[in-house]
């Protein structure tokens, strides 16, 4: 379990760098994957992106029940690892709806975000892939891609509360 890194803090206003395919093969990548995986399921969240774990790289996980919550998908049902993600719309379609993140814990607010998306990154292997993600899968990915821009969901919101802890 990797500490997450909570604002006010600077790396995750940072934008992450990319990595090179030697670094994507080093234990420490492979190693920090493996860790960012259980972290995302003991935080309770549905993806985690490096900056939240002091980590100022381009990999971001996306847990498997937002793969699967997009039936389309033609992924395995597993945590699914991007680096150095890129996407882009496919239709003009949006939706609004709620997030929250785990780096500012008990806020939430209503983020317009792509609903049709096309995806490509590196697998943890370093090959390139790409796929299609809609609706809440898509939001998933581009709420963590933000992250590796250095974006929280916090500057495009609306509607936002914070829901104190009990
Ligand atoms: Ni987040």
């Amino acid at each position: 379990m990797l500490p997450i890194v909570t604002i006010p803090n600077k790396i995750l206003e940072t934008r992450a760098r990319e990595l090179t395919l030697a670094e994507i093969n080093s234990a420490e990548v492979q190693s920090l994957i493996d860790e960012m995986i259980p972290t995302m399921y003991t935080s309770e969240g549905i993806g985690l992106a490096a900056p939240q774990v002091n980590h100022s790289l381009r990999v971001c996980i996306i847990g498997k029940e937002a793969v699967k919550l997009d039936r389309k998908a033609k992924l395995p049902h597993d945590d699914l690892v991007l680096i150095n993600p890129t996407w882009r719309k496919t239709s003009k379609k949006t939706n609004n709806d709620q997030e929250g993140c785990l780096s500012i814990p008990g806020v939430y607010g209503k983020v317009k975000r792509h609903s049709d998306i096309q995806v490509e990154a590196l697998d943890r292997q370093g090959n390139k892939f790409s796929f299609e993600a809609r609706n809440f899968f898509a939001r998933v990915i581009q709420h963590e891609v933000d992250h590796l821009d250095g974006v929280l969901f916090t500057s495009k919101a609306t509607d936002v509360k914070t829901i104190p802890k009990t």
